[in-house]
């Protein structure tokens, strides 16, 4: 899908003054800051004999290739090459409209006409002064979809992060409520009267059981922002002194067709925890994480020894069938608007 932004880096990813390269849908994109502290996003590759200008050298605002010293602008028009005075008009490299928004580095993928910064996500909890995380980052060697998947359907939480994330089975047997939103859908699901995950005893003074709720956005490209938490179940109305709050932001980048960055942090309240709260987020999140990445890499293993194997529709899986049909959706119509 091309006409999407897609989140290519954490904002610290990018040196002060240096040259960060990663591949997203396929192709290898450099990213750079100009003097103004703004970014610019380049394909990364020479239009000379296609090496990658990320193994060359930032000059002021400009970039010159490693390999025999072509020149470019921000812009990706090239404006020196050595030994030869005149620069031919079509020696220039692709630029792609880049942003950051909340410390996600954006690059659209497709037209630049059609970049419209309306469509970003709002992922404020990544960067405001009321919430604190740490941020994270994960490679998978596995298609971005079979991901997407398991963010759109949390009751693996019950068998896949029993202890992690504390999942009970009533996580698995509560029905969430989905619904149809701009680009994409909104998961709610309720689940009362359960132990809480470990991690929240050390936010909150709970003792027994709490009632959970994980409310969450699902966007096109594959964006994830959740609303999450607990209460002590039986809490008197009103009274949040025991109450979790907790956000979260995900953003799954194809990088290839079978491989995929995975950017994501967990934010509490500045109120709810310190420091090391922080941490220990962080460290339950990426442990979590890793579960998944294991089930998922095994589950593509499978699928790949068969690929024609069917599967079997059950009703868990409402919300990650009508997010495949808004991808296929999408694609059907950038495949109307190439060929008219
Ligand atoms: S490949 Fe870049 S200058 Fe030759
Ligand atoms: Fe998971």
């Amino acid at each position: 899908m091309r006409n999407h932004w897609y989140v290519t880096a954490w904002e610290h990813e990018i040196p002060a003054d240096g040259l960060f390269s990663r591949i997203v849908l396929g192709e290898a994109i450099l990213i750079y800051r100009l003097a103004d502290g703004s970014l610019t996003a380049l394909e990364d590759r020479c239009c000379h004999r296609l090496a990658p200008l990320s193994k060359g050298r930032k000059e002021g605002d400009c970039v010159r290739c490693g390999y025999h010293g072509l020149k470019f602008d921000s812009e990706g028009k090239c404006v020196e090459i050595p030994g030869m005075g005149a620069v031919p008009s079509r020696a220039r490299v692709r630029r792609y409209p880049a942003c950051v928004k909340h410390k996600w580095v954006f690059v659209w993928m497709g037209e630049p006409d059609h970049a419209d910064p309306a469509l970003l996500p709002d992922n404020f909890a990544s960067d405001h002064p009321d919430w604190r995380n740490l941020p994270g980052y994960l490679h998978y060697d596995t298609n971005y979809l079979l991901i997407c998947d398991n963010l759109l359907d949390f009751s693996h939480l019950s068998y896949v992060h029993p202890t992690t994330l504390g999942g009970s089975p009533a996580i698995a047997q509560a029905k969430p409520s989905i619904e149809s939103i701009s680009r994409g859908i909104r998961i709610s699901r309720y689940v009362y009267d359960v132990p809480p995950p470990p991690f929240y005893r050390s936010l909150r003074p709970i003792t027994g059981n709490v009632d959970r709720w994980m409310i969450y956005d699902f966007l096109l490209p594959g964006i994830l922002l959740l609303h999450s938490g607990g209460r002590p179940v039986n809490s008197a109305p009103g009274d949040e002194s025991c109450t979790v709050d907790l956000r979260a932001c995900q953003a799954l980048t194809p990088e290839t067709e079978s491989s995929t960055h995975y950017f994501f942090q967990q934010a509490h309240r500045i109120d709810q925890g310190d420091a090391s709260i922080t941490q220990l987020l962080y460290d339950v999140t990426v442990a979590a994480f890793h579960e998944d990445l294991a089930m998922i890499s095994a589950q593509e293993n499978n699928i790949a020894l068969n690929p024609d194997a069917p599967m079997l529709g059950l009703h868990m899986d409402a919300a990650l069938a009508r997010f495949r049909r808004l991808v296929a959706d999408s694609l059907k119509s950038q495949r109307e608007v190439l060929s008219a």
